[in-house]
């Protein structure tokens, strides 16, 4: 059994949803977890401390043991209370799980710059200000383990939500870039792009979902991820109603010429969309230009 014994965790937005259930299943294998919910509404907007305190009850009550915060996650005084309750109490930050989010759904045409600065404060500054809080103690530690919560919406594109999949493709190259420089202190980052039955989405998916897509199911990959046997780092998965599969970012083989125009490029187009062989990294992408 994968366990967490002496292990510290914070999950963001935990007080509902995929967070809870995160939180939950990792004070169930024995870490110590800082339960952080803003406890607004959907759309981001109210606060409330009671999310985060019940979520914190229910693993007391279990056995396990968890400190809630209601601090947001967005302002950087608040990444870093969130960080401090968990040094605070539990001594130290080995696990971040940053899951927090909100939505603010509209046509592009529609879209205000004020839903989309709201959805990108949330899920990428929220994100970039929790894991920086923590990095430090990590880097100290020579150890650490993030997640950070993407969407098949943002690797894929879905409509009415520019704002939410700016955010969550953005969350990849975050993802991407702290695993390439946390190797060398033992920090490995990985990202979910999940789908599961909550508030978010109940209103959205079809009603047989509930009991295929619970939260749990992407819990569990969750857990993997963060735990001291994973060794991936930088990688995307797409969980939800029990599957688990990478997803990549791929560059096709394409085509070069030394008299580029754009004629030769309309007349190399069939090339140009190739899909195989591929390649996965910067360095690669590089070296098949030269
Ligand atoms: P949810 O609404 O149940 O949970 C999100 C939690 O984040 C809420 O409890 C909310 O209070 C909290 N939160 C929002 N803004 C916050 C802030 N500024 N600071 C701290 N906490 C804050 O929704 P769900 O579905 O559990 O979503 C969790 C994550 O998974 C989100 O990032 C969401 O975008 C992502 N996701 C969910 C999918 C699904 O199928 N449910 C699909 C793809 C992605």
């Amino acid at each position: 059994m994968l366990r967490f014994d002496d292990r510290v965790a914070i999950v963001t937005g935990a007080g509902h949803g995929l967070g809870r259930s995160h939180a939950l299943l990792l004070a169930e294998r024995g870490a110590k977890v800082v339960v952080n919910d803003l406890g607004g509404a959907l759309d981001g907007t109210g606060a409330s401390a009671g999310p985060a305190a019940e979520v914190v009850e229910l693993i007391t009550k279990n056995g396990g043991q968890a400190v809630a915060n209601a601090d947001n996650v967005a302002t950087p005084e608040g990444a870093q209370a969130i960080v401090q309750a968990a040094v605070d109490t539990f001594g130290k930050i080995d696990i971040v799980v940053n899951n927090a989010g909100i939505l603010r759904d509209r046509s592009f045409g529609k879209m205000t710059v004020e839903e989309f600065d709201a959805v990108l404060a949330v899920h990428v500054r929220g994100s970039y200000l929790v894991s920086r809080a923590a990095y430090p103690y990590m880097k100290e530690a020579g150890y650490g383990r993030v997640v950070n919560t993407s969407s098949p919406a943002g690797l894929f594109g879905n409509f009415g939500q520019a704002n939410y999949s700016t955010a969550k493709m953005g969350l990849v190259g975050l993802t991407r870039t702290i695993g390439i420089e946390g190797a060398r202190n033992g920090i490995k980052a990985n990202a979910i792009a999940p789908v599961a039955w909550t508030r978010m989405t109940e209103s959205l998916l079809p009603a047989e979902f509930e009991a295929k897509f619970t939260p749990e199911r992407v819990s569990a990959l969750v857990a993997y991820l963060v735990h001291d046997s994973c060794e991936v780092s930088g990688e995307v998965f797409t969980v939800g109603g029990g599957k688990v599969a990478r997803v990549m970012v791929a560059e096709g083989p394409g085509w070069r010429s030394d008299d580029i125009s754009p004629e030769a490029v309309a007349d190399n187009w069939g090339a140009i969309m190739a899909e195989q062989p591929y390649v996965l990294t910067a360095a690669d992408s590089m070296k098949a230009m030269l």
